[in-house]
């Protein structure tokens, strides 16, 4: 039986909330804190989500011994500095993704994890789904032949605000940061690291890229298409093609989904059965917890090898993305 784990929330915005009702269906999660830079938000953000503590500074809320773990939902470049901070409070650490703006931030964040033997994972709540899992196990069992090409897109279409953290450079805005490590998540996650990748980007008025595909090969004759956009609402979805069939995670496929599969010898396309608890974000929390029950200080489902590995697509993408101007 596992123990009762006390969560304290660092940034009371959008994805702190869904996060907060994730963390509801889970009877060894007690939701304990929430710290907003502004009290009155970090009271109503309490309230209304069943929080015991509410705090008006990210410090005041390290300083609680009674919190476990810290979930940090800031904006991209804030991740480094709020990790560090939780880290260096003695708490173990769930940070959102992207995981870092580089790299070399994210080695440092992991070192720390390491010396002060406290638990560290990125929130990548898409590795821990229901659907994913099971199309991953179905790609597997040979269910479309052998996979060979991946089509995956990710496109919204917010308004347009150079103060938002989706455009803002200093908040490490950006479409492939923000949206697009999903498909690039996706094709690590089917066909393993590229041999060779290609990016095509245009930019937002801001500099950061509004709109990028990234063309990659792999080893064995596959490639993954992938597209991210702030400029459109796409159909967002994900397509895996084998030499014997077809298997799509649909819209938003990076979220709890519907699985169809449609083998070449078959007229129809079939929908898969997927069991799923929750909003999704109580299988990220989940894992977590069971970590730290067993000693872990690193998931061995999303280790940090493979944080690492998607950050560097991410960090050279963004890179490339500006090259190409
Ligand atoms: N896993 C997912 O499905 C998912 C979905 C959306 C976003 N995300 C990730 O979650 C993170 C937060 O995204 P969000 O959509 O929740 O953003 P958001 O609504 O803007 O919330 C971010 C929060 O960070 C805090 N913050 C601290 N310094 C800030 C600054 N200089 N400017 C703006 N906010 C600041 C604010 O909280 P206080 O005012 O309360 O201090 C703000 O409410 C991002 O890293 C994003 O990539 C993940």
């Amino acid at each position: 039986m596992s123990k009762e784990y006390r969560w304290g929330i660092i940034g009371a915005g959008h994805i702190a909330g869904s996060f907060a009702k994730g963390l509801k269906v889970l009877p060894n999660a007690r939701c304990y804190a929430i710290a907003s830079r502004d009290g009155e938000k970090a009271a109503s953000f309490a309230a209304e989500y069943g929080f015991e503590k509410s705090y008006d500074s990210y410090q005041a809320m390290l300083q609680d011994p009674q919190v476990d773990i810290v979930y940090v939902a800031t904006p991209n470049n804030l991740h480094y500095t709020h990790t560090m901070m939780a880290l260096d409070a003695g708490k173990h650490v769930l940070c959102e993704k992207p995981f870092a703006i580089t790299c070399s931030q994210a080695m440092t964040m992991m070192r720390v994890s390491r010396e002060k033997n406290l638990f560290l994972m990125e929130a990548l709540w898409s590795r821990f789904l229901p659907s994913m899992i099971t199309a991953s196990r179905l790609l597997g069992e040979g269910v479309v032949g052998k996979p060979l090409l991946l089509q995956a897109e990710f496109g919204i279409h917010p308004v347009y605000d150079e103060n938002s953290r989706l455009f803002d450079p200093k908040l490490g805005g950006g479409s492939i940061a923000d949206i697009g490590i999903y498909p690039i998540f996706l094709a690590l996650f089917l066909f393993g690291d590229p041999l060779s990748m290609d990016v095509s980007s245009i930019p937002a008025p801001t500099g950061v890229d509004m709109t990028t595909t990234i063309v990659m090969t792999h080893r064995e004759g596959r490639m993954s298409v992938l597209t991210s956009s702030f400029a459109f609402d796409m159909e967002s979805d994900a397509k895996i093609t084998g030499d014997a069939g077809r298997l799509r995670l649909c819209r938003m496929f990076h979220t709890p989904t519907k699985l169809m599969l449609r083998r070449d010898v078959e007229e129809k396309e079939t929908e898969i059965p997927v069991e799923m608890v929750g909003n999704g974000y109580n299988y990220e929390a989940a894992e977590v917890m069971r970590c730290i029950d067993e000693g872990m200080i690193e998931s061995d489902i999303w280790n940090h090898s493979q944080t690492l590995r998607l950050l560097d697509i991410v960090e050279r993408a963004t890179k490339d993305a500006f090259l190409n101007l």
